[in-house]
């Protein structure tokens, strides 16, 4: 690195909602209708280097941003952005710049940055691959720049990069508290939420060791880059799905059962809950004008076969996302056994567990 850059790398999880996130409040600021439970998984991940330019003159990225007349961020962005040693202009370079405008006005670095990210998630695949990217970039983006920010405060802005990324920022299961603002939106570890209601320091201690012992598997059944966004899937199930007040309101209850059957450590109880609310998703999307329909026919016979396996005895609860492939919740100690159930009944398939995963960290190599 030589003296005119200031350089930070940061590696993060994804993580897959138990009761969903779907639909904003607020646009711009990414506030949800609806507070959220997930839990952070490995092995599917983003490592992100963030390196600011500082010996590029403030006069030039000026210039560079008053020239910002059209749309197209590929002409007039500043910075620039390889993930998986592709170079990504347009849209996603756009995104990631306004992203950077946060931290450098927060910095007061007003440089150019390069972004350099690798994942070990398909990206744009609904497996999650935004909340594993903006996790690691607001970790890395804010250490390059010098600012030394709390997770709460990472947590806010990783929200507005994505979401889901607000709750990527914590290990194992992390609820993220709609708000309504800035400041009041953001995720917080479940061990954390249960002791401000007022449950002792050791309920939040195992409701933290229940989170790090449950798994995900996930069966791929497309790792193709979706036709609609998640963006503009969800705005669409806003204004136009007449199912959509009412499944807003479930989240509530869904919530409150997750966090109940998290106290009790009831994996069962969980899984329930995770399964109707990820179909009650689904459904506000199937009735969207025009609809959002993610499935593909395979994904039919993955979530039948998931019932298949908890017919035979085994606990194991569906859950999906802004796209075709099937997760399937369990713990840690069944994972194997529902894992080979459910090649055994799609031996076609790629199929894979993901454990209870660590929360964002800064790493010591570089890219
Ligand atoms: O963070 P986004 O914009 O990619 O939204 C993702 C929303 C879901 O993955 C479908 C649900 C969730 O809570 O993660």
């Amino acid at each position: 690195v030589s003296s005119g850059s200031m350089q930070a790398t940061a590696s993060a999880n994804a993580n897959i909602a138990l009761v969903k996130y779907w639909g904003k409040a607020d646009e711009s600021l990414i506030i949800p209708n609806a507070s959220s439970l997930s839990l952070t998984v490995d092995g599917l991940s983003t490592t992100t280097q963030v390196t600011f330019h500082t010996d590029t003159s403030s006069r030039d990225l000026k210039s560079i941003h008053t020239s910002e007349e059209c749309s197209d961020a590929s002409a007039t962005s500043p910075d620039t952005l390889i993930i998986d040693g592709e170079r990504h202009q347009g849209k996603a370079l756009h995104r990631v710049s306004s992203f950077l405008d946060r931290i450098r006005e927060l910095s007061g670095i007003h440089a150019p940055a390069s972004v350099i990210s690798h994942n070990t998630v398909p990206y744009a695949a609904g497996l999650a691959s935004s909340a594993s990217a903006f996790a690691a970039l607001a970790a890395a983006a804010s250490r390059a720049a010098g600012l030394n920010l709390d997770d709460r405060y990472l947590s806010r802005l990783a929200r507005c990069g994505s979401g889901s990324a607000s709750r990527s920022i914590y290990a194992g299961l992390a609820v993220w508290q709609a708000g309504h603002d800035d400041a009041t939106s953001y995720a917080e570890p479940i061990a954390s939420l249960l002791e401000s209601n007022g449950e002792s320091v050791a309920a939040g201690r195992s409701a933290h060791d229940f989170g790090m012992q449950l798994a995900m598997i996930v069966i791929l059944i497309s790792d193709k880059k979706k036709a609609v966004s998640s963006r503009v899937a969800m705005r669409r199930s806003v204004e136009t799905s007449p199912l959509y007040g009412s499944w807003i309101q479930s989240c509530t209850d869904d919530l409150q059962q997750a966090i109940t059957a998290v106290s009790r450590g009831d994996v069962e109880m969980l899984g329930v809950v995770t399964e109707r609310n990820s179909y009650g998703m689904h459904a506000t999307m199937m009735t969207a004008q025009p609809p959002v329909l993610y499935w593909q026919p395979e994904t039919v016979e993955a979530l039948h076969a998931v019932e298949d396996v908890r017919a035979s005895g085994l606990g194991a609860w569906s859950t999906m996302d802004a796209g075709p492939n099937v997760k399937v919740l369990t713990s840690a100690q069944d994972a194997v056994h529902v894992c080979e159930a459910l090649r055994e009944r799609m031996p076609q398939r790629d199929i894979h567990i993901h454990m209870a995963g660590e929360g964002v960290r800064i790493l010591d190599q570089h890219l």
